[in-house]
């Protein structure tokens, strides 16, 4: 292994940028060259690969984002783009290839891999919902990043003494709703792998909270579940509390990331690195009963993963 590449790819997520300087950084020390390669998948296709020498990687750690930029590329779908890559990877002379991202570029990297090119794959993603991995990068932060969001809609909905309906990310996992509601002391969550009723799991909470003298109401919505616009008025004609609904967006996958992304995107980066380096291919590198280790790709995407019913339950009975 004397050359290999490192790609982000999907929705981008903070600790990008602490991953990609790991890679670098371990490439350097063990005397191997790592080259960036831009736009994802999109720049494989099209050779946007430049070298990056250790001192490239300066000052981005503490940076949410991307410094490789991110996309999505559905030409990378079909087995003549698997087909240019690997002829792409040849002409820049790419021994291996690292990519950060979530489940979908981990299909990419499986389609790489079994057309022979050496692989690594590691989570970044705000989601958290790789199902071989209990944790992904990105996902602190942004939990951090919710919660400083709730609290500062709670200040207002408490002086108004209205119900807010808060819609977090996740895309199809409730990941993020369920910590963001424990850790902000929401009376509601929804999560799209829990059903709900109306009446019983979203009014009639904000009822008794209301009996017991509680100004406002805190429900966070995932967007796995979605329509908080909605949502909100119905609270209101069904309650008369007056409801606002807030859908966070975007600021959710900014950000500088915190410490624990910052460690556990160097731990992972570093090891995608060593793997290749140890001979080894078609991996995913992941946290698995609290330790960072790595399983074969065409496994780990086939594992799933359960939300822990203990977290919803905790999430029900502190919101008493
Ligand atoms: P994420 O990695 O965050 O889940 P996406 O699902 O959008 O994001 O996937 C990112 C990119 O991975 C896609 O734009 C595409 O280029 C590539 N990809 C997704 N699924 C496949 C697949 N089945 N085969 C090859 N490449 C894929
Ligand atoms: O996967 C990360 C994520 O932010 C999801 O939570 C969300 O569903 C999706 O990406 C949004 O994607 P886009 O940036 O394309 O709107």
């Amino acid at each position: 292994m004397k050359s290999i590449g490192v790609l982000t790819s999907g929705g981008d997520a903070p600790g990008m940028n602490a991953a990609i300087r790991a890679v670098v950084r371990t490439g350097t020390y063990y005397d191997i060259n790592v080259c960036g390669v831009r736009r994802g998948y999109n720049g494989l296709l099209h050779g946007e690969i430049k070298e990056m020498p250790a001192r490239s990687v300066s000052e981005i750690l503490q940076r949410g984002g991307t410094c490789l930029m991110t996309a999505r590329c559905l030409e990378f779908k079909t087995p003549e783009g698997i087909e240019k890559a690997i002829h792409i990877a040849k002409v820049f002379g790419l021994d291996g290839l690292i990519v950060i991202g979530g489940d979908g570029s981990f299909r990419g990297a499986q389609a790489l891999s079994n057309a022979g090119l050496p692989t690594i794959a590691m989570p970044g993603t705000i989601d958290n919902d790789i199902s071989c991995s209990e944790y992904t990068v990105g996902y602190d932060t942004c939990l951090n990043t919710v919660k400083d969001a709730v609290d500062k809609i709670r200040d207002t909905a408490s002086s108004h003494e209205r119900c807010s309906v808060i819609e977090v990310m996740g895309r199809a996992a409730g990941y993020i709703a369920l910590e963001a509601a424990i850790a902000c002391g929401a009376d509601v969550v929804l999560i799209p792998e829990k059903k709900y009723d109306f009446s019983e799991d979203v009014l009639r909470p904000i009822l008794e909270a209301k009996t017991r003298g509680k100004k406002h109401s805190i429900v966070i919505v995932a967007e796995g579940i979605g329509g908080v616009i909605e949502m909100a008025k119905d609270i209101e004609m069904a309650t008369g509390i007056e409801s606002r609904a807030t859908i966070l967006g975007h600021v959710q996958r900014g950000g500088s990331p915190t410490v624990r992304d910052r460690v556990m995107a160097s731990r992972m980066g570093s090891r995608c690195v060593e793997l290749l380096l140890e001979g080894k291919q078609n991996r995913i590198v992941c946290v698995r009963d609290g330790k960072i280790t790595d399983v074969d790709i065409n496994e780990g995407l086939n594992m799933t993963k359960q939300i822990p019913e203990d977290m919803i339950k905790l999430a029900e009975k502190l919101a008493i």
